[in-house]
């Protein structure tokens, strides 16, 4: 066995990372697993009864998807079949559901509903006939017919626009006394992952590992289990409601950018072709924004690598060696982040190429002042992090936006702590760590991670939300992009791809993967908190 190495982060709060250890794992209880054919038609019914158990009416269901093209036989007769499937379900446990699915070329243009119908599978004939207004009183009486008509359908839309939307304001059940950081990794083929790497046409060539030559999938396999409860299954409809006219903004570094690629790929898979832009290097170059356009949602990115201004604030010219930071300067960044609804924060990746940081004495860069002092890592990101929640603390409204602060990625390139003598950085890394003990070290710099614990609570006004990822993604040896990956904008070549120890990353990590279960987190949060009562007027309104 290998000494230990002592470090100079041995002050580290072990207390943390045994956080993540010795976790029993219970069973989860699962909801059946769907057919993924009916899934593009029946997922909007499926979702409401799983996620809304006490719901009592569905109304129609309009999709956007078919409302384009013909109807497909095949996926109609499945999702009746899901539907009926659902319904025998409730019907088991004894509640009044009656399901109705149309047929989808009738259901695109049909503007008349009732709120709690529902009855039928394709006998469009007869109910029509029933809905039909009955017999006119008299030729004058036509123009007011029609008028009476209008007038319903109108309402009819707008109280099926608010049925349909308060189904999916559940609010999803997180135990607040439940750590949900305190557990452990679970192989399982049928929950992860949450989506397929070919299935998300947004994610770059820097993490689609398998289509870069990776092997095996089953780092994708892996789903956090926590202790004392269930980690919400991510539903990607309940989270754009959440998101519905709101922007989510991730704001740091690559880390960072990977955990928004994640995002973009978990909500994107429910929105139709047509209906999601992806936008890159907008704002000055420094923003990405995925838009969702039915829902008028984002789902941005901000690169900010260190939070605070410094000479890396250039998203694509930043491979700068001497990095320099303006410790007490963040507005140019901030006004950025001004209304956003849901804000997420990292810095980490970028203090770790020196053991000082250099911080500008001279007041601005611009000014072209280039002196600088050299401060202690953990001084100069805790003096960082002071000003950067000094922002937060005067310029975020609380009741308006939700902040998190992400805790540190972890690197895997001392394969000895995994005791994988002989092993070069992450490379060929396929598990797992599952030998969990206290003393693993990995590298991680739990100084700054201390820092973090230090600032966060001193902020008065606004409440940051600290997703403590970083014991858990230790394990995680497996889940980086490895060879699998780019250099420079280019895909390895076989000759580099044999030489890990040039050319592997193992800071980056492969999508899907583990940043889809960080998401799964700030989902967990977001979905679990209640929705302002007024919201449901707003939202109605807001759709006709
Ligand atoms: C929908 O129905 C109305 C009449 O009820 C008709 O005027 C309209 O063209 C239809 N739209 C489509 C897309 O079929
Ligand atoms: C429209 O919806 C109403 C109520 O759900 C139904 O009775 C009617 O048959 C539908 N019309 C068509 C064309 O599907
Ligand atoms: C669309 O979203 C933006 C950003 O959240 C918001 O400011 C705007 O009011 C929304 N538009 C509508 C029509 O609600
Ligand atoms: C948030 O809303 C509550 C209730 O409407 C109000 O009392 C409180 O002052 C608001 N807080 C801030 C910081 O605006
Ligand atoms: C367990 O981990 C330690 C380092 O934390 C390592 O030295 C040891 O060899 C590992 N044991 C096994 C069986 O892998």
């Amino acid at each position: 066995m290998q000494q230990r190495r002592k470090s100079v982060f041995a002050s580290a709060p072990f207390a943390m990372k045994q956080a993540a250890l010795g976790a029993g794992v219970a069973a989860r209880r699962n909801g059946a697993p769907l057919s993924l054919a009916a899934v593009v038609f029946a997922l909007f019914v499926f979702a409401t009864f799983l996620y809304n158990e006490d719901i009592k009416s569905i109304t129609d269901f309009q999709f956007a998807a078919v409302r384009a093209k013909a109807p497909d036989l095949h996926l109609l007769q499945e999702a009746q079949a899901a539907a009926h499937a659902a319904v025998d379900t409730l019907a088991r446990r004894g509640e009044e559901v009656i399901v109705r699915v149309m047929d989808a070329a009738a259901a695109a243009n049909n503007t008349t509903t009732t709120a709690n119908v529902i009855v039928d599978m394709g006998q469009e004939e007869k109910d029509r006939d029933v809905t039909m207004p009955t017999v006119s009183a008299g030729a004058g009486a036509d123009e007011a017919r029609r008028r009476e008509d209008e007038e319903a359908a109108e309402k009819a839309a707008s109280a099926r626009a608010a049925a349909a939307t308060a189904a999916l304001r559940t609010v999803v059940s997180v135990p607040e006394t439940c750590d949900l950081y305190r557990g452990g990794w679970v192989y399982d083929e049928v929950n992860a992952p949450v989506y397929k790497e070919a299935e998300c046409e947004f994610l770059t060539e820097q993490v689609t590992c398998m289509r870069n030559g990776r092997r095996d999938d089953s780092y994708q396999k892996w789903r956090w289990q926590p202790k004392d409860c269930d980690l919400p299954s991510f539903d990607a409809r309940l989270l754009l409601e959440r998101l519905r006219n709101k922007r989510l903004m991730f704001v740091g570094d690559s880390l960072n950018r990977n955990q928004w690629e994640s995002m973009v790929c978990l909500v994107q898979s429910v929105i139709p072709k047509g209906e999601k832009t992806l936008t890159k290097f907008v704002n000055g170059g420094n923003s990405n924004v995925f838009y969702a356009h039915g829902y008028n949602a984002t789902v941005e990115f901000y690169w900010a690598p260190f939070l605070v201004e410094s000479n890396s604030d250039n998203p694509k010219v930043h491979s700068v060696p001497d990095r320099i930071i303006q410790w007490h300067s963040i507005a140019k960044h901030a006004k950025n982040w001004v209304g956003v609804d849901y804000l997420v924060f990292n810095t980490y990746i970028w203090w770790l190429n020196t053991l000082d940081m250099k911080v500008l004495k001279g007041s601005s860069f611009d000014e072209g002042s280039t002196e600088y002092v050299e401060v202690d890592r953990p001084v100069a990101y805790k003096e960082v992090l002071k000003t950067w929640a000094k922002w937060v603390d005067r310029n975020i409204d609380p009741n308006r936006t939700a902040v998190f602060f992400m805790g540190m990625s972890p690197n895997h390139i001392t394969p000895e702590a995994w005791g994988n003598q002989g092993g070069i950085k992450c490379a060929m890394e396929t598990l797992p760590i599952t030998n969990r003990s206290a003393s693993l070290d990995v590298g991680t710099d739990w100084r700054l991670y201390a820092g973090a614990q230090e600032v966060l609570p001193t902020l008065r006004r606004v409440p940051v939300h600290f997703v403590d990822i970083t014991a858990l993604s230790e394990l995680r040896k497996d889940a980086h992009t490895s060879v699998h990956t780019l250099r420079q904008g280019k895909l390895l070549t076989p000759e580099q791809q044999a030489d890990p120890k040039t050319y592997a990353d193992c800071i980056h990590w492969c999508l899907p993967g583990l940043p889809d279960t960080w998401n799964q987190f700030l989902y967990a949060r977001i979905a679990s908190s209640p929705w302002p009562a007024d919201a449901t007027d707003q939202t109605a309104s807001k759709q006709q």
